[in-house]
């Protein structure tokens, strides 16, 4: 079997690493990919972007199965796209893939399938928004309806930023189009949990839980990130929470899914604030997160590709997904400078040197040699049977990277 992966970051590498550990694949197109999957076992790069394209490599190379990692190409309706050409693709259509184009529709599925979330109310017109921010207590939070590659959120400490904040998503249309409508949100306190999950329409089947940490520095100071790290399983995901989130948040997802005929095969991602009141949801991702996969994957004894075909196959309701045990925890490597301006093109050593293993994101390969290419560049990731050992163990592994400015949090699976 071949398959075509779409992506290019560390959740690819490291949903090309695990599927390339099923027999029956014998080789995963990686479109675009990175340096790290340009070495990975049955990988090779290839260099497409664009849907027609996507879809001709698909006819003439007999894919067998396409599998979309990030949001962007599912919201613009990829999936529908492979399905009318007849081929078999992994991941909602663009009904479905609204959960995360549009914070707006999103937050009235939620609503209207009593999914326990936030207070809100949407605007499309920046002065009643702003009169909206006078009558609010603060802390509130500011969400661009569409997608803002993880810039679109901002918690307003008073009125002075929430106006600045309007000023920006609404007026100057800093997001092209993707602000213009915003939603403004309760501000909720406590910890976040990411759970991802994988769905037929029928059965929702969740992973194991992980937590991110978005923010750049330590304990959990300066602006977000894509994220700086994650570990699984989530210390705050106790059964209470388990449950909870089971009732009063899973479930009616999947009535709603149901009754709004959304047909939707592919990832779902909750995240998820635990709070003194309770477990909200603060918002649905229709791929899985990163670096949350990494330490996800991991942690997956089962095949994963069995599981994505189990899903297309409405299946997955037999299907038996099995964990290893222990933990799993992964560190970011970012350059410097990074959610800000950053400089590339930076030699890398040490990839390969790992005990555990490197999942590469913003690495490219130039004549044999790793380079970086993006802003976070590769995550360190290793299980342990105790957390601290998993931490220790990604730890020992960033230590043997080295290029010029890397920089990675200290705290990471140790900080709330
Ligand atoms: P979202 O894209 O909706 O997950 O928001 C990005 C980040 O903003 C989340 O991971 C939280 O850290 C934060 N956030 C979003 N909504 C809220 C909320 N209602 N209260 C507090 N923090 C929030
Ligand atoms: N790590 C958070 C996300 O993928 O959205």
């Amino acid at each position: 079997m071949k398959i075509l992966l779409i992506g290019s970051g560390g959740r690819e590498h490291a949903m090309a690493w695990k599927m390339a550990q099923n027999s029956t694949v014998e080789k995963i197109y990686c479109a675009p990919g990175n340096g790290g999957s340009a070495k990975e076992n049955k990988c090779e790069n290839v260099k497409l972007e664009k849907t027609e394209e996507l879809i001709k490599f698909a006819k003439e190379n007999n894919i067998a199965l396409t599998v979309v990692g990030p949001e962007a190409p599912l919201v613009e309706g990829i999936v529908d796209e492979f399905k009318k050409s007849g081929l078999k693709i992994f991941g909602p259509g663009s009904l479905g893939a609204k959960l995360e184009g549009s914070k707006s529709f999103s937050k009235d599925f939620m609503k209207k399938y009593n999914v326990k979330t936030a207070e809100y109310a949407v605007f499309e017109d920046a002065s009643k928004s702003l009169s909206y921010l006078k009558s609010c207590s603060y802390p509130i939070v500011i969400k661009a309806d569409g997608l803002a590659a993880g810039k679109g959120v901002v918690i307003c400490e008073d009125y002075t930023l929430a106006e600045e904040t309007i000023k920006s998503f609404m007026v100057e249309d800093v997001f092209k189009g993707s602000g213009k409508k915003v939603v403004i949100e309760e501000y909720l306190e406590g910890v976040e949990a990411s759970i991802l999950s994988i769905t037929d329409g029928k059965t929702i089947i969740p992973f194991v839980s992980s937590k991110d940490h978005k923010q750049i520095f330590d304990d959990n100071k300066g602006p977000n990130t894509g994220g700086m790290g994650a570990i699984s399983p989530n210390p705050y995901c106790t059964e209470a929470v388990l449950k909870s989130f089971n009732e009063e948040i899973l479930k009616p997802t999947l009535v709603g899914i149901q009754e709004e005929r959304m047909d939707f095969v592919g990832i779902i991602f909750f995240g998820l604030m635990i709070t003194k009141k309770g477990v909200y949801l603060l918002e649905y991702n229709v791929r899985l997160g990163d670096p949350e996969t990494q330490v996800v994957l991991y942690l997956m004894k089962s095949d994963f590709v069995d599981l994505i075909n189990a899903a297309i196959d409405k299946k997955l309701s037999d299907f038996d997904l099995k964990w290893h045990e222990g933990n799993a925890c992964c560190v970011v490597a970012s350059s410097k400078g990074y959610p800000k301006k950053y400089n590339t093109g930076y030699e890398i050593s040490g990839i390969d040197d790992a005990g555990d293993k490197v999942f590469c994101a913003g690495v490219k390969l130039e004549d044999g040699v790793y380079k970086t290419s993006g802003g976070r560049v590769l995550c360190a990731t290793a299980k342990g049977t105790t957390l601290d050992e998993a931490i220790e163990r990604a730890y020992r592994d960033i230590e043997k990277i080295k290029f010029d400015g890397i920089y990675y949090r200290k705290d990471i699976g140790r900080a709330k």
